[in-house]
């Protein structure tokens, strides 16, 4: 077999060493974290001369950049100032009705059983009861005699038969629907307002269903 001459073999390892060079480098740099910015090539519309949210602005006597709206502004379209639909207050306190745009009748019932059955039955069961299907295979993974399967953590799905929660008015159910509460998340992005209420009027249903005196 023909001998490679000495110096092409050399300069051949030296080469291929010098090589790795750029690719260790760009290694290197995509996995530290740098104060720069990257190098960009195409600007495309990444930085733009403009305020961002919260931003000071020296224009303006409050030199805020976020500015309110025009003393007199009328809303067009959206406007949330009906705190009855919106929030689930009335009159200072938790509205007890659904609002005046609403009928509580049978259609609204039935939405709302149909909603509830979609949205909350996953945790609270058909009925109510905090016994839904996610709820009782949570609780099997953290009852584990071996410890909770994975970490499982899980606080248990309330029961709407709780003295508590069968006292609230239906504008609280709302928020809570609406906001969530403690360790249960909020449908308020999910669930559109009047069927949030539909499903409230459903749980008072729901509720007097259950716990309805024997006389
Ligand atoms: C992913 C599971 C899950 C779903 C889905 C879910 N909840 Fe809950 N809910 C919980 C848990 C957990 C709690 C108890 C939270 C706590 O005590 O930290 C709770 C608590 C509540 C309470 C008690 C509030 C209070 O004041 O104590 C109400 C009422 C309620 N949920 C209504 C609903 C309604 C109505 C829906 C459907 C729109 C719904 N939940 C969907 C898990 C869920």
């Amino acid at each position: 077999m023909p001998q490679l001459p000495r110096i092409l073999v050399y300069m051949l390892l030296i080469g291929g060493c010098l090589a790795l060079i750029p690719p260790l480098v760009f290694a290197r740099m995509r996995a530290t974290p740098s104060p720069n910015r990257p190098i960009h090539i195409f600007y495309d519309m990444d930085f733009q001369p403009k305020f961002k949210t919260q931003a000071p602005n020296p224009l303006f006597a409050d030199g805020r950049a976020m500015r309110p709206p025009v003393e007199g502004t009328v809303a067009r379209g959206e406007s949330y100032v009906d705190t009855h639909l919106f929030e689930g207050v009335a009159a200072g306190g938790w509205a007890t009705t659904l609002p005046g745009s609403m009928a509580m009748d049978e259609a609204t019932l039935q939405r709302g059983h149909q909603r509830f059955d979609i949205y909350c039955s996953a945790c609270h069961g058909y009925a109510g009861f905090g016994d839904g299907a996610v709820n009782q295979r949570a609780m099997e993974l953290v009852a584990n005699a071996n410890g909770p399967v994975n970490g499982t953590q899980w606080v248990a799905a309330k029961s709407l038969h709780d003295e508590t929660t069968r006292n609230q008015p239906m504008g609280q159910l709302f928020n809570t629907i609406t906001h969530g509460i403690r360790n249960m998340a909020g449908y308020g992005s999910q669930i559109t307002v009047e069927d949030r209420w539909a499903i409230a009027a459903y749980v008072k249903a729901l509720q007097l269903s259950q716990d309805a005196p024997a006389n």
